[in-house]
Formats: C-alpha cells, structure tokens, sequence
C-alpha cells in the first residue's frame, strides 16, 4: 500500500517553479532524475511526481542505493533465484517486479555500482532484466525516478557513472533549490513542522514564534536544508519551558553544550605563553571575545538582548562590540520582542 501523500509546503518562486516541473514531468512516461542538496526534499518531490502521474495507484517503490551494500544491491533491485548465492535459500522478486506497473524511486543513485548502472539501463532499455541466478527474461513496465545529491556529470567525467544511464535517466532534470535561496519558505514550513509537533506533543495550541527566534530562522543559512529546519523547529517547540508561550529562543546546535565531549581542541583554544613565543595580546583577546560573542548569540538564537545577559554585558556595550567586529551587519537589531 502506498502511503498518503505527505504535505509539500513552499511557497517561493524557486519552488512553485520545481512545482510546475514536477506537474509537467508526472504526465510523461520517462525517467526523471531529481538533484539537490541533501534535506532539500528530493524523497517528498519524486512521491509527489508519482500521485500526480497516471500511475498514482499503483506501486511506488522505494529503493535507498546507499544503505544496501553493492553485493546485495543487485539482488534488492532485480531478484534472485534459488541457489543463486550462499544466503539465497529461496526465489526472491527484485523491487523492479515489485514496482511493476508503478514507479521505482531509486535514491541515492550515486553509490550503485558501474555493474548494476548497466542492468538498471538495460531496463529503462528494453524494460527487460533477469533475476540473479536465472537467464529469464523478465519484462517489467516501472517509471524510473532517481536522486542524488552529488553531481553526477562530474562522477560520469569521472568515469564513475556511467555516461550512458545519465543520458538516459536526465530525459528530465529537477534540481531542487538549497532553503537558503528560497527564505520564503523557511516560515510556512517551520510554522508546519512546529504544528505537527505541537499535535504529536498532544498539546492544543501552538502559540508561535517570536520576534527573534523569526529573525534567527530568516538568517540562518540551513546548510541541512529542510532536513535541518524541522529538526531545530521541532527541538524548539518540544523544548517549551511553557506550551502555552511562543517560541522565543532557538538553539541551532543540538550538540551545543559546556559539556560537549571530545572535542579537539585547536591551537586557538590554547593559552599562548609570553615565555616561548612572540604574543600578540590585542590580536589575541579580540579573537577571544569574537569567539564568546559569536557563541553567545548562537546560543541565545540571534537574540542580542539575551547575548549581552549571558555575557554580562549591558545591550550597548554588546552592540558596540559587534560594530568593531563587524557582526550581525545589515540585521535589524534584536533587543526586545
Ligand atoms: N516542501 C516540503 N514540504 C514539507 N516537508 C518537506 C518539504 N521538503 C522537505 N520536507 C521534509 O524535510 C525532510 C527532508 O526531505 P527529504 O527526505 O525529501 O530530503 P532529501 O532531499 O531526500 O534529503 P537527502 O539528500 O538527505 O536524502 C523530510 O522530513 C521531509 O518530509
Ligand atoms: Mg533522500
């Protein structure tokens, strides 16, 4: 059974023009291969292109080409017979029976193998291919949709793709743009994720998001994408210290902590010695308070007000620090919400 078709939030440019591509690639029986940066939501654009193609009802198969290993890759994918090497006990059908009339979502195309590149085109092909460990010919009718978030005409210059499958798969090209082009979207979708959150949390109400934690969102350049965006949204809402308040403080960096383990630390954390070497005191110290201001207005979401009480600084003192470094420039100025 196919699953309900998750929600697809934007409402950029950049991404109602990837809507329209997807409308017009889901009426056309060819592979389409789907690119982008990781969390850009290459998964939610190829289910979207199969619900909205003819065929919506049947089989949406799901393969992720990185998470099997290469030797089991080829009998995921086509099948195997009996016997047909040590663990296979018994016949198996490949996920491009299994997608047989649907749409196989191969993902993660980049980690197959240049052998199974060669089945995979002999299929888009002649829609043949035969199980591991036979030599019958199955025909199948699947629409290949693939992903990637690696260049592939690189890897095929490369000579680790194969040039021939690219041409064939790349019939249709969707790249989906990182978040960071499409700042649009960042509130819809973060007030999307924080309403599902606040659902599963059994909580009646989202309150929202505060001046702040709005102007953090906007500026943050989401090098996870999407991905990224629900984590740190989701971690904030479940993090309420009150349910009923909006959400004022958000912490990028699950990993931030005092306690944060193992972390090595570099030259710049060391405690330069007058005795041994040359030291450059005002270098040295106005690197030290770039650093803690940096680390204090991470910690406080971009909240300037906060950052100061952290550091134990009043508002002006900070803003005149962030001046001479050169922080936060061309950011409207967060005091108070
Ligand atoms: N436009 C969108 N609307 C709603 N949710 C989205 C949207 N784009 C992405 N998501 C959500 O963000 C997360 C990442 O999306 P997805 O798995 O499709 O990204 P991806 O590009 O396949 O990432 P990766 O390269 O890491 O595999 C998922 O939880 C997905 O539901
Ligand atoms: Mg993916």
């Amino acid at each position: 059974m196919n699953r309900p078709e998750q929600p697809v939030i934007g409402e950029s440019p950049a991404f109602l023009g990837v809507l329209e591509e997807v409308s017009r690639a889901a009426a056309l029986n060819r592979p389409v291969l789907i690119v982008g940066e990781r969390g850009t939501g290459k998964e939610v654009i190829a289910e979207r292109l199969h619900f909205l193609s003819p065929r919506w009802d049947q089989p949406l198969v799901k393969v992720n080409c990185a998470a099997i290993s290469e030797s089991l890759l080829e009998s995921e994918l086509f099948g195997h017979e009996a016997g047909a090497f040590t663990d296979a006990s018994r016949q198996r059908a490949g996920r491009f029976e299994r997608a047989d009339g649907g749409t196989l979502f191969l993902d993660e195309l980049a980690s197959t193998s240049l052998a199974v590149q060669e089945k995979i085109l002999r299929v888009i092909e002649y829609g043949q291919f035969e199980r591991l460990g036979s030599t019958r010919m199955l025909e199948v009718d699947v629409r290949l949709v693939g992903a990637s978030n690696v260049d592939l005409p690189e890897l095929a210059r490369q000579g680790r793709f194969r040039a021939d499958l690219l041409d064939r798969l790349a019939f249709d090209v969707i790249t989906l743009p990182p978040l960071r082009e499409r700042r649009e979207d960042i509130l819809p979708l973060a007030e999307h994720f924080a309403m599902r959150m606040t659902r599963e949390l059994g909580r009646e109400l989202f309150a929202g998001f505060g001046e702040a934690a709005i102007a953090a969102m906007l500026d943050q350049p989401w090098p996870g994408n999407v991905r990224e965006l629900k984590n740190v949204v989701e971690r904030a809402v479940y993090r309420l210290p009150e349910p009923q308040a909006p959400v004022d403080e958000i912490e990028f960096d699950p990993f931030a902590s005092p306690w944060r383990p193992g972390r090595p630390s570099g030259a710049r954390d060391r405690l330069p010695d007058p005795a041994h070497e040359p030291v450059d005191l005002r270098a040295w110290l106005d690197a030290q308070e770039k650093r803690l201001v940096e680390a204090a207005l991470k910690a406080s979401g971009s909240h300037q007000g906060k950052a100061a009480e952290r550091l134990g600084l009043s508002y002006d003192q900070l803003r005149g620090i962030l001046r001479k470094h050169g922080i936060g420039r061309g950011r409207t100025a967060t005091q108070s919400d």
